[in-house]
């Protein structure tokens, strides 16, 4: 019981030292932010050749185009804390047409595509 007690304090006090008082709820959780990963193979297999994290903001997100030169062929994507889909297309400037795959909320998996761009739906 008094253990217990001990760990609750201790978690309320790690809590409490990013939230500002009278913050909303939701400005006191983490930013959703997914980490990925890219490769050169399809299989997200070897060595990856770069890496970049996606943050999710509240409204509408804009379009963000991968700015990497490197040749993607497949992207793992993992410590998914986001709250929406990204979708992820082939080409910059999340365009209307062309290939693009949706990665949902919380799902960490490889993907063999190339990467554009993405977009929190
Ligand atoms: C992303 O790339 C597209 C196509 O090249 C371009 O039209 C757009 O301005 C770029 N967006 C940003 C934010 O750089």
């Amino acid at each position: 019981m008094q253990f217990t007690t001990v760990l609750a304090s201790l978690v309320l006090a790690a809590t409490s030292v990013h939230a500002l008082p009278g913050s909303p709820v939701q400005e006191r959780q983490a930013t959703p932010t997914i980490y990925a990963r890219f490769y050169p193979d399809t299989g997200c297999n070897g060595q990856w050749v770069d890496d970049t994290v996606y943050v999710e903001s509240t409204g509408t997100n804009a379009c963000v185009n991968n700015t990497i030169t490197a040749s993607i062929k497949s992207t793992f994507f993992s410590g998914n804390i986001a709250t929406r889909t990204l979708r992820v297309y082939s080409q910059p400037g999340c365009p209307a047409t062309g290939n693009y795959f949706d990665l949902p909320a919380g799902t960490n998996n490889c993907y063999a595509q190339t990467v554009g761009s993405a977009r929190f739906l």
